[in-house]
């Protein structure tokens, strides 16, 4: 790890670095973020392991310029000319219907993704000389309180990213706001640095639907979690046989431990790379369900690093039918 001054040789430097696909931790007006290409499945997987966060939360993508929004989001809603015109940059995050380029471990499976301008300097340069929209959670390890200065991000994930740019402290020290935007309505499902009042007063009155796990120190887990449409089991909970005459989608972590072949199947890294299984989770579940299959059975993997963050999706997604 490099603590650098945010001069702009460093900033330079730390572009590069996103750009290769590494991770770098940055100060925005609001906290520091832990930021990785957001276009790139391999270097965001990166973030999720970093943070050691035991599920896979749909994380924001940072962009430099207004005009970047229509690059990776659908403009569904007359409000959002309004809101981005009066609050961009600033710390207010749009949720909207995402566009194809967005990999699918970004939006942890969702259809919709939260695109926000950061309010300060270092962070839009930054993203800027990157060339790429920037995926980035709060700079903290999982369950830890949200850096607002460089020492804590150094305290906190020292040597798990490759450069952390020392900006000062962050001016807000709150999260940004976070609202849905669905065609005829605006919800808030987070409140942060931008004021609900301020929000009401451009574009009228907006419903709340902030969970008790939305607050910025206990970020929304119970929001928006994809889960396929067919059915999904462990073969461990299985009998097997129970599935001879069905249309089944398999998917293993490196390889196909049974000597059968499936209707459909996937493998999430035949190097057996934690990183890579993380990277094609969410994609290759979405490409099951699209195969007119009756069940996707799963091969538990090994719940060490990223394997506990796949293992709980997986096991959530299990759930959900039984
Ligand atoms: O101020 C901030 O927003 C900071 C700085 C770094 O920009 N970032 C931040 O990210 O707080 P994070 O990952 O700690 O919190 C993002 C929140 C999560 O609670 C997540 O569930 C929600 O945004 N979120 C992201 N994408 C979403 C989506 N497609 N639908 C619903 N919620 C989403
Ligand atoms: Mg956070």
């Amino acid at each position: 790890m490099k603590l650098l001054k945010a001069t702009q040789n460093n900033i330079a430097q730390a572009a590069e670095v996103l750009r290769s696909g590494g991770l770098v931790a940055f100060p925005t007006e609001t906290v520091y973020g832990l930021g990785a290409d957001g276009l790139n499945p391999i270097a965001v997987a990166k973030i999720f392991e970093a943070k050691q966060r035991p599920s896979f939360n749909p994380l924001i993508l940072h962009i430099s310029s207004k005009d970047q929004l229509q690059t990776i989001a659908k403009i569904n809603n007359r409000a959002i000319v309004k809101l981005i015109e009066k609050f961009w940059p600033g710390p207010l995050t749009l949720v909207l219907p995402k566009l194809e380029i967005v990999p699918d471990i970004v939006t942890a499976g969702n259809s919709t993704v939260a695109v926000r301008m950061p309010d300060h300097p270092v962070a839009l340069e930054l993203i800027e000389q990157a060339g790429k929209p920037i995926a980035a959670p709060s700079a903290n390890s999982f369950s830890q309180l949200s850096p607002t200065c460089a020492e804590h991000v150094v305290k906190q994930l020292n040597n798990k990213v490759d450069i952390i740019l020392d900006g000062g402290s962050c001016a807000v020290g709150v999260e940004s706001t976070i609202l849905y935007l669905k065609e005829n309505k605006v919800s808030v499902l987070r409140h942060g640095g931008t004021a609900i009042e301020d929000i009401e007063k451009i574009i009228g009155k907006v419903s709340i639907e902030t969970g008790p796990s939305d607050s910025p120190l206990a970020p929304g887990q119970l929001y928006f979690h994809y889960a396929p449409k067919i059915p999904l089991r462990f073969f461990n909970d299985v009998n097997i046989m129970d599935y001879e005459f069905k249309k089944v989608g398999a998917l293993f972590f490196d390889r196909n431990r049974y000597n059968i072949e499936f209707s459909g199947e996937r493998i999430l890294s035949p190097k057996g790379n934690l990183r890579e299984a993380a990277a094609n989770l969410f994609s290759f579940l979405h490409e099951l369900e699209n195969e007119n299959l009756d069940v996707i059975l799963v091969d538990p993997i090994e719940e060490i690093g990223l394997g506990k963050a796949i293992m709980d999706r997986l096991r959530k997604a299990a759930n959900k039918f039984s």
